[in-house]
């Protein structure tokens, strides 16, 4: 049950830091699972560092404000029902489903002669729409743009395309990479409105592409196809706020300076990781 998932579970706690930092060893690494802290992690790169490809003062307001913004709301949603989280990631499975703890807490603190019967049924009470709401667009923000700054990296600052399993697991499912770059660039013109671009690690086993509107990631299987449903190996913020004040309506071209700073050792990582994962 994804409730264990909201009391400090050590699973999902690898640092930030472990995972960027042994990003270029990934082979050499044994898979672990990827956590999103309910913290913004310091950025892997200088804000000019992806320039000319994606503008520092987009980068800027992207993290300090928009992204931090979510996060802020995120936070105050989980501490109004007085949940705690290790992983935000851990929340996306399970936004409709999961039980309100806090409520039992103080039910039993302030009414003290409540029934056994009584507060068992409290145990059962969901989140209030307005949390799972937050939980959904904000805290889906949050571990969106947090994958969406693992993935970047200054160009030429490592691999210019994925590497090992992760490069034949691709080739196996989408023909050659600059075949999966087409049909990955293809996806995302597609994809009207805002939204993101996953590659997707199903649980059946397979890479998939897909798109999400809004703030909805393939975590959420609640909220999307199963055929969609699986951990992310690679983010694409498909959002205005991403590139319009550099590439204005001309999301193609975005997407294509975008490959410039994608961090391939990190997908790799990625792809270890999550094979590990489904492989336990
Ligand atoms: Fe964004």
């Amino acid at each position: 049950m994804h409730s264990s998932a909201i009391h400090r579970r050590k699973f999902l706690a690898t640092s930030a830091s472990a995972l960027m930092g042994s990003a270029f060893a990934a082979d050499k690494m044994p898979p672990q699972p990827i956590g999103i802290p309910l913290q913004q992690e310091p950025l892997a790169f200088d804000l000019h560092a992806l320039e000319p490809y994606l503008d520092a003062a987009t980068l800027r307001l992207h993290y300090h404000e928009y992204h931090a913004q979510h996060l802020l709301e995120l936070k105050q949603a989980l501490s109004s029902v007085e949940l705690s989280v290790a992983s935000v990631s851990s929340l996306m499975p399970c936004i409709l489903s999961m039980p309100r703890p806090a409520v039992e807490r103080r039910s039993l603190l302030q009414f003290g002669a409540m029934s056994r019967q009584a507060s068992v049924k409290s145990v059962s009470q969901k989140l209030p729409q307005v949390v799972q709401d937050c939980i959904r667009h904000s805290g889906g923000a949050h571990v969106n743009h947090t994958a969406f700054w693992r993935f970047l990296s200054p160009p030429k600052s490592g691999h210019l395309g994925p590497q090992g399993k992760a490069a034949m697991h691709i080739e196996k499912e989408f023909g050659t990479f600059h075949e999966f770059k087409a049909a990955f660039m293809e996806a995302a013109l597609n994809h009207e409105g805002s939204g993101w671009a996953w590659l997707v690690y199903r649980p059946d086993g397979r890479l998939v592409i897909t798109t999400t509107y809004n703030e909805d990631n393939p975590l959420m299987k609640e909220f999307v196809d199963w055929r969609d449903h699986g951990r992310f190996i690679l983010a694409l913020d498909l959002w205005e706020h991403s590139y319009y004040s550099k590439y204005k309506n001309n999301r193609k071209k975005y997407i294509e300076a975008w490959w410039n700073v994608v961090n391939w050792n990190f997908v790799s990582k990625a792809h270890a990781i999550v094979t590990g994962i489904y492989s336990l």
